[in-house]
């Protein structure tokens, strides 16, 4: 199967030098993608700005921003099967981006944002038979955000975490997920490697569309 991944935050440049992002360091997608290379599928990452190396056997697109982002997607959706969205995309960007950069004295105490498109939402006339995957990082209690996310974006799986626990959430090599599907799934995975939390997520994304398949 083909597999779609995005992962990492994105950057929504305010000038050439100043920003606004999120705690994003893309881990969570880049096992996403590097397990389901490792399970022998063809898998494209798409990634906003992180440190981290090309997992092997991955075919990577680089991105800046969610309106990049978008586009990537857009083109890639098409010979996909998954996509599964890990990316951290950012909700605002600044309504204007100054090709220079803004002087101290000049720069206003205040920033225009405009909302960013939900990369979910805007690709969901093209699912067809596809298999969406989304992420919910939540502070507290993640299950009934989880299943309003769910359904609001129109997803097979969501897999939520509580970014406030204890070796979970942004930078951490491990991750505490809890997957939610349609029809009341609803699979808490224990705290371990993020690897290994990929390795799931594949293998449920890869069910869920076999099943759609009929296979
Ligand atoms: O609504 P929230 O941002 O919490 O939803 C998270 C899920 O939606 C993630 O899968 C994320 O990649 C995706 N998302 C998106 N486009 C956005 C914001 C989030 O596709 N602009």
């Amino acid at each position: 199967m083909r597999i779609l991944v995005t992962a990492g935050p994105t950057r929504e440049h305010i000038d050439p030098v100043r920003f606004i992002s999120n705690r994003s360091t893309g881990k969570m997608g880049f096992a996403v993608a590097a397990e389901a290379a490792a399970a022998g599928h063809d898998a494209i990452l798409v990634a906003g700005p992180v440190s981290l190396p090309t997992p092997s056997g991955v075919r990577r697109i680089d991105i800046v921003s969610a309106l990049d982002m978008l586009a990537a997607v857009r083109g890639e959706l098409d010979g996909a099967d998954i996509l599964v969205m890990a990316a951290a995309v950012a909700d605002w960007r600044p309504a204007a981006v100054s090709a220079l950069k803004l002087k101290k004295s000049a720069m206003a105490p205040s920033i225009p944002l405009v909302p960013n498109p939900d990369i979910l939402r805007e690709v969901a006339p093209l699912k067809g038979g596809r298999v969406f995957v989304g992420f919910a990082a939540e502070t507290g209690a993640p299950d009934a955000e989880a299943r309003r996310k769910l359904a609001d974006k129109g997803l097979d799986l969501i897999c939520a975490n509580d970014v406030t626990a204890p070796g979970a959430g942004f930078g951490t090599d491990t991750n505490l997920v809890t997957v939610f599907g349609r029809g009341g799934f609803r699979l808490e995975l224990p705290l371990m490697p993020k690897r290994d939390v990929a390795r799931e997520i594949v293998r449920l994304a890869v069910e869920a569309r076999e099943a759609r398949d009929g296979r």
